[in-house]
């Protein structure tokens, strides 16, 4: 069996960073060398603050950087060397010519394509990590046929990567599966035998499938399509409840506790984001309407649609409820991150719902405890968010490192990102209620320490911040992390809306 000694991977990004430092954590005998073309992003990975934000990763990156474990911006030498290649880089959506707004643009694993035939000899594994249409590998077969020499060997294998950033050190290391296809031909098999060989170290063999090249590369884009068609199916319903009475919270439950149907994936908020949802199932439906199904490919374009009115009708209720006027007033936005756990902001619902009050007049002071200010006004300031005007963005957006002073003479709170530290357990405010009503809080603030804090810092203290906001004082929980303290919430003084929800208590809308 061909044995795999010195793996290269091509894009150190959110997928290539951490599956590579997964995999030489868990093969020590394998050297694996991260290249990318951009030298900051390498810097970063060589330096003691990495360039993404994983739970566990400084401390994978850490044990095995410098022994078999290198990030470099030599990608020709790391190419030559390597016995197996991934492709990892970025496949956004095209934003130009045939297929914008929807097709996968491939430039960037057409160039790579081009400088692996270009730098290798006899034999290699060459395998694509990033998320392609159906039949990008029949490409890049293509692109190595028409360059060809003697003695050249290079085999095609599809391994879409399945992780979920935030959780993406425990989705690599206990994965629910490893998808690898390949050719059916000895060839092949031999290929895909290897790769198989290299996950072996950690995952269980019956958690390794493998399939077609076609069915492979097909299989992560339909994943992603289910995952968000969850959660835009929910939306709806979330929709439906606010016009009914009943409860998205409680349905999810009902529909959720059904086992066909699983309780995963059921939380009513203010849509998806990320790099991958949105950009996969576009790319479905473009592959959709090029393969004459426009059945198929509408019912799909809805999951999209769908997302996009979540996020319109929530930043249309925040304005609803503000009196219909945001114009000139103080709005806190609590979290940019598109999910809790990661700093990456793509594709943030944060920046729709931005935009929306940014177009009312709002003045957003916005805080996240992991994305960069720089980050956050990059974002805003994009043609498609700031309508070509990214002074306004200057004008209107106020970055903070200090939630507190987000919120401070606010007119609303939004929390747009599930963090934790916006959470609360509610336990914690039992504990609180017990010393206010029953310790005075006051005589023990007072008497034995001037400083004493009832709420760890580390966890927002909502009774600070509604006394410092205006009033009314409106929070938006476009996540519904704080459900369980609404009543709680409601007696500080708070307004609280998730979005319109029918109630006999008028404090509820
Ligand atoms: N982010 C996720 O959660 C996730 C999960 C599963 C799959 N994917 C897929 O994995 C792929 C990569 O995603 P990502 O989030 O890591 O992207 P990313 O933008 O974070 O990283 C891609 C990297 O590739 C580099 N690159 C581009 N062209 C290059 C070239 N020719 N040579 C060397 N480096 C080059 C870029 O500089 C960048 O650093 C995408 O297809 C994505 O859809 C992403």
């Amino acid at each position: 069996m061909f044995q795999i000694k010195r793996i290269c991977c091509i894009g150190a990004g959110y997928v290539g960073g951490p599956t590579c430092s997964v995999i030489a954590q868990m093969c020590p005998e394998i050297t694996v060398t991260v290249v990318d073309v951009n030298e900051s992003r390498i810097k970063a990975w060589n330096s003691d603050t990495l360039p993404i934000y994983e739970p566990g990763l400084k401390e994978v990156v850490e044990s095995c950087r410098g022994r078999n474990l290198f990030f470099s911006t030599d990608i020709d030498s790391a190419i030559r060397d390597a016995d197996l290649v991934f492709i990892s880089v970025n496949t956004p959506t095209k934003t130009y010519g045939m297929g914008k707004g929807r097709a996968a643009d491939l430039k960037f694993i057409e160039a790579c394509a081009r400088r692996i035939v270009e730098m290798s000899d006899g034999y290699k594994i060459v395998t694509e990590k990033s998320t392609v249409p159906v039949r990008a590998a029949e490409s890049i077969r293509r692109i190595f046929d028409a360059n060809t020499k003697p003695s050249l060997n290079l085999q095609v294998l599809s391994n879409p990567e399945f992780l979920a950033e935030g959780t993406a050190v425990r989705d690599l290391k206990e994965p629910d599966r490893v998808l690898i296809g390949g050719d059916e031909t000895a060839e092949g098999q031999k290929a895909i035998r290897a790769l198989c060989a290299v996950y072996e170290h950690w995952v269980p063999k019956e958690r390794i499938i493998t399939t077609n090249t076609w069915s492979s590369e097909l299989s992560k884009l339909a994943a992603n399509a289910f995952l968000a068609q969850r959660i835009s199916s929910i939306n709806s319903i979330s929709a439906l409840c606010e016009a009914t009475g009943a409860d998205v919270e409680e349905v999810a439950k009902a529909i959720g506790m059904d086992q066909r149907i699983g309780n995963k994936f059921l939380k009513a908020s203010v849509g998806f984001g990320g790099s991958c949802f949105q950009k996969d199932v576009l790319n479905l439906v473009y592959l959709c309407e090029a393969l004459n199904l426009p059945e198929v490919a509408s019912y799909w374009q809805q999951v999209i649609d769908m997302n996009e009115y979540q996020r319109r009708r929530f930043a249309c209720r925040i304005i609803d409820c503000l009196f219909n006027t945001v114009t000139g007033k103080k709005i806190a936005l609590l979290g940019f991150s598109f999910k809790k756990d990661t700093g990456d902001t793509r594709e943030s619902s944060s920046i729709y719902i931005s935009k929306y009050l940014m177009d009312e007049g709002a003045k957003l002071f916005i805080y996240d405890p992991k994305v960069l200010k720089e980050q956050i006004i990059h974002d805003l300031s994009q043609p498609s968010i700031s309508e070509d005007n990214p002074e306004r963005v200057s004008e209107l957006v106020t970055v903070t490192s200090d939630p507190y002073e987000a919120c401070q003479s606010a007119h609303a709170l939004v929390i747009c990102t599930e963090w934790d530290m916006f959470k609360v357990p509610v336990t914690f405010y039992y504990y609180f209620y017990f010393f206010k009503c029953f310790v005075f809080e006051e005589y023990v603030r007072k008497h034995f320490n001037s400083h004493i804090c009832l709420i760890p810092p580390q966890e927002l203290d909502y009774d600070k911040i509604y006394k410092n906001m205006l009033k009314p004082a409106f929070m938006f929980d476009g996540r519904r992390v704080l459900d369980h303290l609404h009543p709680h919430l409601q007696s500080l003084g708070f307004q609280v809306r998730f979005t319109k929800k029918k109630s006999s208590n008028p404090s509820i809308m």
